[in-house]
Order: structure tokens, then C-alpha cells, then sequence
């Protein structure tokens, strides 16, 4: 797949008050393109890839206006795979600051939203933006990381053979120069950041330890942790405690609510348990489209929900 190349030149401004990074490129190079297993997508249109990134440069240097109070709107978005509709005129909008979870039969559409989102899969229609302003269906993958919008796939894509520390070290924001970061000295406040995430994730006592010897739940952290990095206003987690023991699963969802506020967090998860101690707002997908709206509790007593999701 012609994965679209950042152009750095028209990231080069600030994000409102933050400095410019370039993301996770270099964690998303050497990942698999395809962390959850499935098919390739079919490739991102170009149109609005690397070489019409200048023309949307202001867009993202100049910071997501949420003066609405929305951070996030889809809208009518459909997305189709071999004429099967994934998406099918999904329209979803996400308050600045929220928790937000999202439930729904496997195969309703939820990790295929977070591709639409990302910029991984290009809507075949409807409009998906990011604030008032942004139009993500115009921006390359990388250069929806850079405007501040985190995910973490299924499975954890951590460095294995490098250190915590390493693994956060290369996430960090101003790692404009990749690997060549690693030579660098880091200042304290750098380090601290890196301390103060991984207090927030647990992960304190672990700072030396190679990320492979981590346990599942922990490289979930890590990846968090190094999401978290990039200074993210919307998190996208794609099944956060898939795996998890009931202890981590526990420590995630402090952490769901600890990250809300200050993040936007979606997170998308079938562990029913989880997601009634995190919930404020719940959405059902179900065949591509919102089914149902709610707490916790109005989703589940909705005979609709009960039909297509909790009484299976
Ligand atoms: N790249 C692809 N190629 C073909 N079909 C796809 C592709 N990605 C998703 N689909 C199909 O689109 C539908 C929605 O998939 P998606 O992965 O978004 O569901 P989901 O809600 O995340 O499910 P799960 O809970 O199992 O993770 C499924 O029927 C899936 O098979
Ligand atoms: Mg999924």
C-alpha cells in the first residue's frame, strides 16, 4: 500500500502553543502496518497526501478549535469494503474532554471508525472533523498525528528489545530526528515528562526494564504511555484490556478516567465490566451505524441493544 509520506515542511509551525513533532513515524515504520491481522484496506487516496499537504498546512498549525465544545464530528461517513458497508452513514459527535465508550457486535464498525478517523481508510462519503475547522479527510495519517489525535491498535506495538525509558524517549514529541534521538541528551524536563507519564501508567518501577519481558498489560501502558507523549487531545484506545488479568484491567480503567479532561478518550471495548465502571456516554454501533445512545444504563435496558448485543 502507498502509505502517504509526511511532508515535514508543512508541519513545520507550531500546533497552538506546542512545538511541531512528527508523531510516532518512526514506531509506525517499523510496526506491521496491520498490528489487529486483518486485510490491507485498500489504499489511502493520495489526492490529499504528500503533495497537497502545503494547502492544508494552516489547518493544522493552527491548533483544533473547539470553541463549540465538539472536538469531534462524523458526519453520514461510509466507508465500503467490496461493496459491503463498514461504515454506512455513521454520524457520531464527541464533546471536547468526554469519555467516551463504544460498544458493538464484532464486525459493527468500531475499529474501522478508528481507521476513518485516522486517516488509515478514506471515507467513500460524509465529512469527519476535528473540531470546527480540520477536516481529517483531507490530512495524511501523519499529519492527523501531528494535529493530536492518539491510537492504539488491538495489539501493543511497543519497541521489545528497548527499554521503557528508550521506548518513551522515542516517543517523544520534539523527536524530529528519529533514532538519532537516541544519542541525544535528554534535558531534565524531558526526563521528567517521561517519569510523570510513566507514574500515570504504572510503569514507574519498570523504567529499565526491556519492554519485551513487560507483561501484556503493561506493554498496553507503554503504548499509552508513549501515545501520551505526543501531548494528544483525542486518544483513540481499540480494545485497551483485551487480555488483561482483572488487576490491569482494574489500573485501565483508573487510568480511562484519569486521562479524561484533559484528553478526549474514546475507548472501544467488549469487556462489559470494564466499560460500566469507565462509562459516561455509551455508543452501540451496530452495522455500521449508531444504534443506540446513552448511559450505561439506558444502552442496556434498550430492547434494541438487548436484540443485537448484550442478549447474544
Ligand atoms: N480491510 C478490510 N477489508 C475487508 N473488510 C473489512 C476490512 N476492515 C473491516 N472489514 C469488515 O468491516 C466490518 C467492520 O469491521 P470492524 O473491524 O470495523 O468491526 P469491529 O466493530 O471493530 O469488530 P470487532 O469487535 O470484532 O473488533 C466487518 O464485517 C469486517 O469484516
Ligand atoms: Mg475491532
Amino acid at each position: 500500500m502507498n502509505a502517504p509520506v509526511m511532508n515535514t515542511e508543512a508541519l513545520a509551525e507550531p500546533i497552538a502553543g506546542r512545538p511541531a513533532g512528527t508523531g510516532r513515524p518512526a514506531l509506525h515504520d517499523a510496526a506491521p502496518r496491520r498490528a489487529d491481522g486483518r486485510r490491507d484496506a485498500a489504499p489511502v487516496d493520495d489526492r490529499h497526501g504528500a503533495g497537497a499537504a502545503p494547502a492544508y498546512g494552516h489547518l493544522v498549525s493552527s491548533g483544533v478549535d473547539t470553541s463549540h465544545g465538539a472536538i469531534l464530528y462524523l458526519e453520514d461517513v461510509t466507508v465500503s469494503f467490496d461493496g459491503f458497508r463498514a461504515l454506512n452513514a455513521l454520524s457520531l459527535t464527541l464533546d471536547d474532554g468526554e469519555l467516551r465508550c463504544i460498544i458493538g457486535p464484532n464486525g459493527a464498525g468500531k475499529t474501522t471508525m478508528m481507521d476513518a478517523v485516522t486517516g488509515r481508510i478514506r471515507p467513500d462519503s460524509g465529512r469527519i472533523f476535528y473540531g470546527q475547522t480540520i477536516d481529517l479527510t483531507r490530512l495524511a495519517e501523519a499529519q492527523i498525528v501531528a494535529a493530536g489525535i492518539g491510537r492504539k491498535f488491538q495489539r501493543p506495538t511497543v519497541f521489545e528489545t528497548m527499554s521503557v525509558f528508550d521506548n518513551m524517549e522515542l516517543a517523544l514529541e520534539n523527536d524530529k530526528r528519529g533514532w538519532a534521538s537516541l544519542r541525544a541528551k535528554l534535558d531534565s524536563a524531558q526526563i521528567g515528562r517521561i517519569e510523570s507519564i510513566l507514574e500515570t501508567i504504572n510503569l514507574r518501577a519498570e523504567v529499565d526494564r526491556i519492554a519485551g519481558t513487560l507483561s501484556h498489560g503493561q506493554k498496553q501502558w507503554l503504548e499509552i504511555g508513549m501515545l501520551l507523549a505526543q501531548r494528544p487531545r483525542l486518544i483513540l484506545l481499540d480494545e485497551p484490556v483485551a487480555g488483561m488479568t482483572d488487576a490491569e484491567t482494574e489500573k485501565t480503567a483508573e487510568l480511562c478516567l484519569q486521562l479524561a479532561g484533559e484528553h478526549t478518550v474514546v475507548v472501544v471495548e467488549h469487556d462489559m465490566e470494564f466499560v460500566a465502571k469507565i462509562a459516561r456516554t455509551v455508543t452501540v454501533l451496530h452495522e455500521g451505524s449508531v444504534l443506540a445512545e446513552g448511559s450505561m444504563d439506558a444502552v442496556r435496558g434498550d430492547p434494541r441493544v438487548i436484540e443485537v448485543y448484550l442478549g447474544r
